[in-house]
């Protein structure tokens, strides 16, 4: 079916942008990019220029985030899959329970899965459905994901892990604004292209003394001569740790995708941690509370305390030709990136809510979407 988009002008958004990632990197960040001229891009991350950088987004997520001061917070290149083979090879030591509810958590799994000398355990809820972690000593690492983001789902609680476990988090789509305390965890790490307003193939860790304790324990191990402990260089915590200390990436980084973080955390640590939150949820409830008032919308995640303030998925009726819409508001580059997750197969939008996305285009794009699907039904 055709749609006359021209006819609802004034609902279009002012940035059409709501894809779960990559983000909405605001065009005033490209613009400040370009005002650096001849002095940034182009210099060695070993630079005042980038170290700078680097120190910066480490000084703003500390104090955003109110990390405690002996926690580690280490940059590094290959993004949040990469870590998920790192903390594999190199935080696991003989067994892992994944909490998993989705494409990503299932995906951090199955690379625990593939190391012969360690095991792993997973703790599975069905899509669209979330799962609380528990404690359990039984593990040396518990592997949980913060918003699930092909099924909009969270991890509202998290439980206090034993001295010989490792709490850990991919908190990729929900960090900065899903609730998590991170004193209560021991590595809490994303990729920048989300809430963070960045590019991908950067991953930012966090990490806990236990976690740093670990880290260097496995290391010795590795340094074994008779039966060392599989380690590749580059995923080597102890190198990350190292460069981390020195404001510092291992190997080379864009920098550009440092300046895009830094403006953002900038931004972010101004307005504080709460005032964030308080701005996330009011965007979830509008997006929720237009799906629980149209008959032909539905919330794809029924538990309330498990959806999602970064990611909402709204199921759609099957009458309606959801992808119809969604190729029409991409061609016309009115609206872009609000397909459900691949895999997932859903006659759905999913639709994010991060930072930079305004409660206003929210309205806008939500009355957008209605008035098409009326005009179909
Ligand atoms: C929850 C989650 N984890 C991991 C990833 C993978 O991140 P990257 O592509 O930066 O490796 C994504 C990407 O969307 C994600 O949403």
């Amino acid at each position: 079916m055709s749609f006359n988009l021209q006819a609802h002008k004034d609902k279009f958004p002012s940035d059409p942008r709501f894809g779960a990632g990559p983000s909405l990197i605001p065009v005033s960040f490209l613009e400040k990019l370009t005002a650096t001229g001849a002095h940034l891009l182009g210099t060695s991350h070993r630079k005042p220029a980038v170290r700078n950088l680097v120190k910066g987004i480490q000084d703003d997520l500390r104090s955003y985030f109110k990390i405690p001061d002996d926690y580690k917070i280490i940059l590094g290149n290959g993004g949040a899959t990469f870590l998920f083979d790192m903390i594999s090879f190199g935080l696991v030591e003989k067994k892992a329970l994944h909490y998993t509810c989705g494409e990503f958590s299932d995906k951090w799994y199955k690379s625990s899965c593939v190391i012969p000398w360690t095991e792993t355990d997973k703790k599975a809820a069905e899509y669209g459905k979330g799962i609380t972690p528990k404690a359990d000593d039984e593990y040396d690492l518990i592997a949980c994901t913060l918003n699930e983001t092909s099924t909009g789902v969270i991890v509202p609680e998290f439980p206090k892990v034993g001295e010989e476990t490792l709490l850990t988090v991919d908190a990729t789509s929900g960090g900065g604004q899903v609730p998590c305390d991170i004193s209560q965890v021991d590595l809490y790490f994303f990729s920048p292209q989300k809430v963070f307003a960045s590019e991908g193939g950067l991953y930012v860790a966090i990490m806990s003394p236990k976690a740093v304790k670990r880290a260097m324990k496995l290391h010795e191990e590795s340094q074994n001569e008779s039966e060392p402990r599989f380690i590749p260089h580059f995923m080597s915590w102890k190198t990350a740790l190292d460069n981390g200390e020195k404001n510092q990436t291992y190997n080379t980084p864009s920098i550009s995708t440092l300046f895009f973080l830094h403006e953002q955390m900038k931004e972010m640590e101004a307005l504080g941690f709460n005032k964030v939150l308080e701005l996330a949820n009011l965007k979830a409830e509008h997006v929720y509370g237009w799906a629980e008032e149209k008959p032909y919308l539905s919330c794809y995640v029924e538990e309330k305390i498990y959806r999602s303030n970064a990611v909402a998925t709204i199921d759609v009726d099957s009458k309606v030709d959801v992808s119809g819409i969604i190729k029409a508001l991409e061609e016309e580059k009115v609206v872009y990136g609000i397909d459900a997750y691949r895999k997932l197969g859903r006659n759905q939008f999913r639709i994010a809510l991060f930072h930079n996305i305004s409660l206003e285009d929210l309205k806008k794009l939500t009355s957008l979407l209605s008035a098409l699907i009326e005009e179909g039904l």
